[in-house]
């Protein structure tokens, strides 16, 4: 599982207990599982279908850094199911996972389309394909060889 994005627990995203809101984590969440998705898919049309149950096993506080891990666990024909995992970097305990998140893959119409994925995408490939399909350019191979 990569862990590609931190988060800093700022005053905005506490509860009255001053503890981290589950909404404000919630909205992380799906925002980066929906990256993850359209990345592996290819596809900027993909939507939150389905998260499964979610135990909020520990906090974070304000100051604190957190970690949000992702792994796509399986692809169907026109979905991709995720795994999600957060911990909090200060106190090094976990938060919380999210065992499986659906997400499906549309088509311009807004009906669920075949994706034709069978297997994880290493995030450079993921990243460089989803740059070439939102700005329609590939890059050169002496380009990409001076940038890695
Ligand atoms: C996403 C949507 C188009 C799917 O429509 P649908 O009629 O359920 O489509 P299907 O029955 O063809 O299922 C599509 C895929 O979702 C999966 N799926 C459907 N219901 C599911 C559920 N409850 N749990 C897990 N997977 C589910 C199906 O197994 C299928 O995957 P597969 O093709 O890989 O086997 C429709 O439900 C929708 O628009 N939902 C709202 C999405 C949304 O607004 N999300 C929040 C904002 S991003």
């Amino acid at each position: 599982m990569n862990f590609h994005t931190r988060k800093w627990v700022k005053p905005e995203d506490l509860n009255p207990n001053g503890t981290l809101f589950g909404g404000s984590l919630l909205r992380w969440i799906d925002e980066e599982a929906a990256i993850y998705a359209i990345c592996q898919l290819d596809n900027q049309r993909v939507v939150t279908k389905f998260m499964s149950e979610i135990n909020f096993v520990s906090s974070a506080r304000q100051g604190d850094i957190i970690e949000l891990g992702m792994t796509a666990t399986h692809f169907g024909r026109t979905s991709i199911t995720l795994r999600c995992e957060v911990r909090n970097k200060i106190t090094r305990k976990k938060i919380l996972t999210v065992e499986r998140m659906v997400f499906v893959n549309l088509d311009e119409a807004g009906n669920p389309a075949p994706h034709g994925r069978e297997q994880i995408r290493y995030a450079d490939e993921a990243y460089e394909r989803y740059r070439q399909t939102v700005t329609g350019v590939a890059e050169p191979a002496a380009e990409r060889e001076a940038a890695h």
